[in-house]
């Protein structure tokens, strides 16, 4: 019986392979890849940013290799952008950690006709970067500098008001404009003196972040406190200017454990609507933040990969003011809101971007 059940299956596979070889193989469907590379795991933004690029390019009918640089590790990113390269990536979407570090891995991209798209960060020194896709990021920095105007009463009080300034990692590009948004806004009242910056830290090199991180904020800020004898009961406080929420995280909890409160609390400004801030907004320890509606963005990328691919121009609105060092690159801006605590159920709760449940 067993020699019979052999026989029979060797039979039918003589004739499976026979019948292969014979006709036209199926046509595979073989997807175009997308390579999208994203900095850091370790902030929330960035991991939705990858989800939300993720799932809307498969739904467009594209495969995705979507990685992350380690947390904010410039080999780790480089080698991914080579990988992605190697399996035939056909457009680069990339959020760079360091933007002037991937002028020599893009050069083969350039080499291999591959389509560099910068995600949110510019990329510098590169002609390789054909669009750019992110927020208003000046725009971003002019509305933090416009919100401690409006809550100091800038243009009608005398001060002086003391306040201090954090932006974020020097290698992004965006940091640059963030802060050069808002000293657009605060600088004339620091040059008459109605604002006073105590620790006379006005440079953007001075008032940096490393890697954006909340820990380096806040050890800044527990300095700062310390050498300018901040604090409820002793030198007044009014505004931190902080670039983004993570940041004004570092920020905030410095602040809290030398016993501000919520009734004490400077103005505090951030960007991205991270959970633990916005939190921070209902508790009242941060005024505001601004959010930039990843899903917007992520679909005006999807459109510029599936324009790209499909060989007609995608959509920009901008081709004056990103200039990578190579020369203007045409870019994409989405508009930034401003998020306080009397508006966040209506643009967070209500857009769908959280749940209630989220913010508890
Ligand atoms: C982004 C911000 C983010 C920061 C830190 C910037 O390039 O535009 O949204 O908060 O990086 O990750």
């Amino acid at each position: 019986m067993k020699k019979l059940i052999a026989l029979f299956m060797v039979l039918t596979l003589s004739l499976s392979m026979v019948a292969c070889a014979s006709s036209t193989p199926a046509p595979v469907d073989k997807k175009v890849m997308i390579g999208v590379s994203m900095p850091t795991q370790s902030l929330q933004r960035w991991n939705q940013d990858g989800t939300n690029m993720k799932a809307k390019l498969e739904t467009a009918g594209y495969a995705v290799d979507l990685q992350y640089g380690g947390d904010n590790d410039i080999p780790t990113q480089v080698a991914q952008i080579e990988n992605m390269i190697t399996e035939g990536c056909k457009v680069l979407v990339i959020a760079a950690i360091d933007g002037s570090s991937l002028t020599e891995v893009l050069k083969t991209a350039k080499e291999q006709g591959i389509t560099v798209i910068a995600y949110d960060r510019l990329i510098m020194n590169s002609d390789a970067v054909s669009y750019y896709a992110t927020f208003d990021n000046f725009q971003v920095g002019v509305m933090q500098g416009q919100y401690v105007e409006t809550a100091l009463d800038l243009k009608n009080q005398k001060g002086p008001f003391n306040i201090e300034l954090f932006t974020g990692d020097p290698a992004d590009n965006n940091a640059t404009f963030f802060f050069g948004g808002a000293m657009s806004i605060l600088k004339p009242y620091i040059d008459s003196g109605v604002l006073k910056v105590l620790s006379g830290q006005t440079t953007q090199a001075q008032v940096s972040t490393a890697d954006w991180k909340s820990e380096n904020a806040q050890s800044r800020m527990e300095n700062l406190i310390t050498s300018n004898s901040y604090s409820p009961k002793g030198t007044k406080l009014d505004a931190v200017v902080c670039s983004n929420d993570s940041t004004a995280l570092g920020v905030t909890n410095a602040l809290v454990s030398v016993g501000y409160t919520k009734d004490n609390m400077p103005i505090i400004t951030g960007q991205d609507c991270d959970k633990p801030n916005v939190k921070n907004m209902i508790a009242g320890l941060q005024s505001m933040s601004i959010f930039k509606d990843t899903r917007t963005l992520a679909d005006k990328v999807v459109g510029m990969v599936d324009a790209i691919v499909k060989g007609s121009t995608p959509e920009i609105n901008d081709t004056k003011t990103y200039d990578n060092g190579t020369g203007i690159i045409p870019s994409f801006l989405c508009a930034p809101v401003v998020c306080t605590v009397d508006n966040y159920k209506q643009i967070l709760i209500d857009s769908g971007y959280y749940k209630e449940a989220d913010l508890l």
